[in-house]
């Protein structure tokens, strides 16, 4: 069983890695932590609490990064694709569970040191809460056993600028910190997660499902379908982008990989694109390819 920390913006894909994290036997679920990306970081708490609490699944949720490392304030929000509430709409209580009293920093630093070369870190939004981490105990670059990172577009256009993918032009320095830091890192991009399509059909599956979490499901989901509808007419489905990073911790045979160091742009019109260089040394894992289908049977199976 692999011990993980889900480092989170839960918007809708989150949540969806969320249960499907929590749903996989090879996976212990340590904790949540959130940051603002999708949504502020209040209400990415909130979100993950309340999946947590769908789930009936006991684990902390520690509360991260508001602003960026290094910019401030995030300018702008994905509420056009999470919706308002980051959810598609459905929020429609507060959770009863509460944010655990310590920050998503120092709890990837008391967690990484309470389970040295054993704990797997998932990052599906911004770097932020890694980075702070990792500038505050540098200490645990070593000790972390891997960090696989929803995040870039290597060789592939961005979604949120032709050149950027939202998770790393949300914090480019966070993003330049941890891809540098020398922990072991995989990296799963745009490169394979515009090819792990959610089919529009399984809607109507998970709808029809006695596991009162489907229709939960389909519904936060439809907000998302359709905006990716918006966006690529006919493209019949959304990407499943942060739970592939999941099925990636689960079973790295799902993907094909490339080793080579990624910069970051932190400036200009290519802010946040994530580049390959072949010349540098702190070398990451890039998934080049991925079995789509086989991952996807995977994850259906997990989720109801
Ligand atoms: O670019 C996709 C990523 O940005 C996903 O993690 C999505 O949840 C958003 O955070
Ligand atoms: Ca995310």
């Amino acid at each position: 069983m692999k011990s993980v920390i889900l480092d989170v913006d839960t918007g809708i894909d989150d949540a969806m890695a969320i249960v499907y994290a929590a749903r996989s036997p090879e996976l212990e679920l340590v904790g949540l932590t959130t940051c603002f990306g999708n949504i502020p970081v209040q209400d990415a708490t909130r979100n993950s609490l309340l999946m947590l609490e769908k789930l009936g699944v006991q684990a902390p949720v520690a509360e991260g990064a508001a602003v960026t490392f290094r910019r401030g304030e995030k300018e702008d929000y994905a509420r056009h694709v999470h919706g308002q509430d980051g959810l598609g709409g459905i929020v429609d209580k507060e959770p009863a569970g509460h944010k655990a009293d310590v920050s998503a920093a120092d709890f990837i630093i008391e967690q990484v040191k309470k389970r040295p070369h054993e704990l797997t870190i998932i990052a599906v939004g911004p770097l932020t809460n890694i980075a702070l981490a990792l500038e505050k105990a540098p200490e645990i670059v070593p000790l972390i056993a891997e960090l696989v990172i929803m995040g870039g577009a290597v060789y592939v256009r961005g979604n949120v600028s032709p050149y950027a993918e939202a998770n790393i032009k949300s914090d480019p320095e966070a993003a330049k910190y941890v891809l540098h830091s020398g922990v072991k890192t995989t990296l799963v991009g745009l490169d394979v997660t515009m090819k792990t399509l959610l089919p529009h059909a399984q809607l109507e599956h998970w709808r029809a499902s006695d596991n009162p979490l489907g229709p939960y499901l389909a519904q936060m989901t439809d907000f998302y379908m359709a905006c990716y509808e918006g966006f690529q007419p006919g493209i019949g489905g959304c990407p499943l982008h942060d739970p592939l990073a999941v099925g990636i911790a689960i079973d790295s045979s799902f993907a094909q990989y490339e080793d080579v160091q990624v910069d970051v742009v932190t400036e200009g019109e290519k802010d946040g694109q994530t580049v390959a260089n072949p010349e540098g040394t702190t070398k990451i894992r890039v998934c080049v390819g991925v079995e789509n289908e086989r991952f996807l049977d995977h994850f259906l199976n997990r989720m109801v």
